[in-house]
C-alpha cells in the first residue's frame, strides 16, 4: 500500500518541486546516486571497475518535454562514451550506458517513436566506437510495446542493444520466450513502475514467482541475461538454475544498483560471476530516489529524518 502510495506521490509536481529545491536529504541521495556531474560519475565507474565489477551508467531524466531536451540527453550520452573509452574503461563492454527512451524523446506528442529511434541510434554509435553496448530501460507499463518495437528496430543495425523485462507484468515470459535468440542481451528486474493489476502482479510473491519463470526463460535459451535483482533468493535460483542448464559464468550476468548490497556485489565478484552495477548520476535524481524509497519504506523513515535536521 505505501509502495503504491509512494510511487503516485511520485507525479506529484508539488512534492517534487519541494524536494528538489530544498537542501534536502544529501546522505539519502548521496547513497543512491553517484554525483551531479560526467566527472563524478567516471570516478565512481573507475572505482567498481577496479574491484571487479561491470558497470553502467545512467544520465538520470524521463519524460523529456521538447526535442531539443532529448537532444542534449542524447549529446550527454554521445561525450560520456568518448570519455569513458579515452579513460580505458569501455573496451570489452565493462562499462556500457542505461537509457530511458522517454529521456531521448519516446514519449514526444509529434514523432516521439522515430525522435527517439534517431537518438538511440546516435548513442548506440558511439557506444559501438567506443567498444562498448547501450541498454534501454523499460519504464511505465504505456511504453513497453514503443521500448520493444524500439529494440526489435534498431537491433538490425546494432544488434548488441539491451533491454529490459519487467517480471511483474503478466505478459513477461512471452516477451522472454520471444527474445531469447542468440547474442540476445535482456535485463531481467521485478519492475519498479506503478502498475493496473489488471496487467500486473501486485504481490510480492506473485511477482517473484514471475522473476522465478522469466528467469529460467532467459537462462534455457541462447542469448545472454543480465539478471538484475538483489533478491538473495533468485541470486541463488539463478545460480542454480545456470548450472542445470549448463551455463558458465560468463554467459550472464548479475546486475545490482549502485549504493544497494554492496557487500553481495563484491562477495559475487570474489566467487568469479560477471556483476555489473547500475550507476545513476545527474541532477534529475527525484524519481530514480522516489522508486528506490519505495521499493524499501524503512528507507523513507531515514529520508524524512534527513529533511527534518536538514533545515
Ligand atoms: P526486492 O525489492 O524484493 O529486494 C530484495 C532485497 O534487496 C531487499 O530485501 C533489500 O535487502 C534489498 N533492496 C532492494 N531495494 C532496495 C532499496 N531501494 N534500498 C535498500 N535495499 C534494497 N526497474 C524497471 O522497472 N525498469 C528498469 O529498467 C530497471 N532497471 C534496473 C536495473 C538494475 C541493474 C536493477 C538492479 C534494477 C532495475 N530496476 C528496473 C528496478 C527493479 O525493477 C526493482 O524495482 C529493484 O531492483 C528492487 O527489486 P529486487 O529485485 O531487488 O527485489
Amino acid at each position: 500500500m505505501l509502495r503504491r502510495a509512494l510511487l503516485a506521490a511520485s507525479a506529484s509536481t508539488r512534492i517534487r518541486d519541494f524536494l528538489t529545491t530544498t537542501p534536502v536529504a544529501n546522505g539519502v541521495v548521496a547513497r543512491y546516486v553517484a554525483g551531479e556531474t560526467a566527472d563524478d560519475a567516471l570516478a565512481a565507474a573507475r572505482q567498481l571497475a577496479e574491484a571487479g565489477n561491470l558497470v553502467s551508467l545512467d544520465y538520470l531524466g524521463e519524460e523529456t518535454t521538447s526535442p531539443d531536451q532529448a537532444a542534449a540527453v542524447t549529446q550527454e550520452y554521445v561525450v560520456l562514451l568518448r570519455r569513458l573509452a579515452s579513460a580505458g574503461l569501455a573496451a570489452d563492454g565493462r562499462c556500457e550506458v542505461s537509457v530511458k527512451p522517454t529521456a531521448v524523446g519516446l514519449g514526444l506528442p509529434e514523432h516521439g517513436e522515430k525522435t527517439a529511434a534517431e537518438n538511440i541510434s546516435l548513442i548506440c554509435s558511439a557506444a559501438r566506437d567506443a567498444g562498448t553496448t547501450v541498454t534501454l530501460d523499460m519504464e511505465d507499463h504505456s511504453q513497453v510495446d514503443a521500448t520493444l518495437r524500439l529494440v526489435s528496430g534498431l537491433r538490425g543495425e546494432f544488434g548488441d542493444l539491451g533491454c529490459v523485462i519487467q517480471a511483474n507484468l503478466r505478459r513477461s515470459p512471452g516477451d522472454c520466450r520471444a527474445l531469447t535468440a542468440a547474442g540476445s542481451r535482456v535485463r531481467l528486474c521485478k519492475g519498479a513502475y506503478r502498475t493496473p493489476e489488471s496487467i500486473a502482479y501486485v504481490s510480492r510473491a506473485d511477482v517473484d514467482r514471475s522473476y522465478a519463470r522469466c528467469l529460467a526463460i532467459l537462462l534455457r535459451g541462447v542469448g545472454y541475461p543480465m539478471l538484475a535483482t538483489h533478491d538473495p533468493r533468485l541470486i541463488e535460483l539463478a545460480g542454480s538454475q545456470a548450472a542445470l542448464a549448463g551455463r558458465g559464468p560468463g554467459s550472464f550476468e548479475y546486475q545490482m544498483l549502485y549504493g544497494i548490497r554492496p557487500a553481495e556485489q563484491q562477495r559475487l565478484v570474489a566467487a568469479g560471476a560477471r556483476i555489473r552495477v547500475y550507476v545513476p548520476y545527474g541532477t534529475d535524481w527525484y524519481g530514480y530516489l522516489v522508486r528506490r524509497l519505495a521499493e524499501r519504506p524503512a528507507n523513507l523513515a531515514l529520508f524524512l529524518r534527513s529533511l527534518t535536521s536538514r533545515r
